[in-house]
């Protein structure tokens, strides 16, 4: 049966993923057993009892007791038994165990943003240990999303003003597709994640490092995806334009009037110290409302904004 199951149903990454396969392939071969029962004796009694020109009168027969007992009782046991069963399953996978690792999910037309609980925040990508238990706790900012990992079997949905749950144990490395299920507006079908199951040691280090674009990749292009990606784009234009905090298009270098009357110089340490500490120079005319990025960078990354501020001149 595993070659049905293959064409069936996408790969197994849990334990979860391999009890909920072999329940379902049973129900499966279960209905299509009965299907193919009923089926035939129908095929045959229709052939064994037509009716042929020398039959007598069709005999009246009321019922028979003791048949519908058993085309009663049997089924009941049946699904008596697969209800249980399914009670069993969902138990499973709706409590998550204590020990889980605990990450933030929320979606917004359309990406999915997740936090670690360490304020680490990761958009559209998550890296998790093999074999430990991640339990996800969910809301969207806008519309009904679902985060949906088949490779998981896991499916919920996520909704604007309460939270709502899923988990799983991945128990191979490797990466899992997450899509967005739930049907969010025009780009619902781009509304991808990925999930990478990390062995312990790559977890630790991509905890540490980042992953290998970080790593890796001129620190201006860190940069540049820390902006997109890390929410500096919504206030920090690339072209000019002032919006909630200033456009980073040529202030490096430049000699700015801080809100406390001060000129100060737009260097290194003024924009690292504007990530750890938002608050401690204001550029004059902006409102103090930076949150601090204190945790949520790497250090390449921190490098990287300022490679890249350096660069839009
Ligand atoms: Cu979000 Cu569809």
């Amino acid at each position: 049966m595993n070659w049905l199951r293959d064409w069936m149903l996408p790969s197994q990454n849990s334990a979860y993923a391999r009890d909920y396969d072999f329940m379902y392939m049973s129900l499966v071969g279960l209905s299509a057993f009965f299907f193919l029962l009923i089926a035939g004796l129908c095929l045959f009694f229709v052939v064994k009892y037509k009716r042929r020109a020398n039959d007598g009168p069709t005999p009246h027969i009321t019922h028979n007791l003791t048949l519908e007992l058993v085309w009663s009782i049997i089924p009941l046991i049946i699904v008596i038994g697969i209800f249980f069963w399914g009670f069993h399953g969902y138990m499973n996978a709706t409590v998550a165990p204590g020990d889980a690792l605990e990450i933030q999910v929320t979606g917004k037309k359309w990406l999915w943003t997740f936090e670690y609980p360490d304020g680490m925040r990761t958009i559209n990508e998550i890296h998790v240990p093999v074999n430990k238990a991640v339990h996800l706790i969910m809301t969207s900012e806008d519309v009904i999303h679902s985060f949906y990992i088949p490779g998981m079997r896991i499916k919920q949905d996520v909704v604007p003003g309460r939270y709502t749950e899923e988990w799983f144990r991945a128990d191979q490395a490797g990466f899992q597709q997450v899509f967005c299920a739930e049907y969010c507006g025009k780009s619902h079908s781009q509304m991808l994640a990925k999930i990478f199951v990390d062995t312990p040691a790559k977890y630790a280090e991509w905890l540490e490092k980042g992953d290998e674009f970080t790593q890796t990749a001129p620190l201006k292009e860190v940069g540049q995806k820390v902006w997109e990606n890390r929410g500096c784009k919504e206030c920090h234009s690339i072209d000019g334009v002032k919006g909630q905090g200033p456009s980073f298009k040529g202030i490096w270098g430049k000699m700015e009037m801080m809100s406390d009357g001060k000129p100060y110089q737009i260097d290194a340490n003024y924009i690292r110290e504007s990530m750890m500490y938002p608050q401690a120079k204001v550029v004059k005319g902006f409102e103090p409302i930076m949150p601090t990025f204190q945790g949520l960078l790497r250090e390449r990354e921190i490098l990287g904004v300022i490679e890249y501020i350096k660069s839009l001149q």
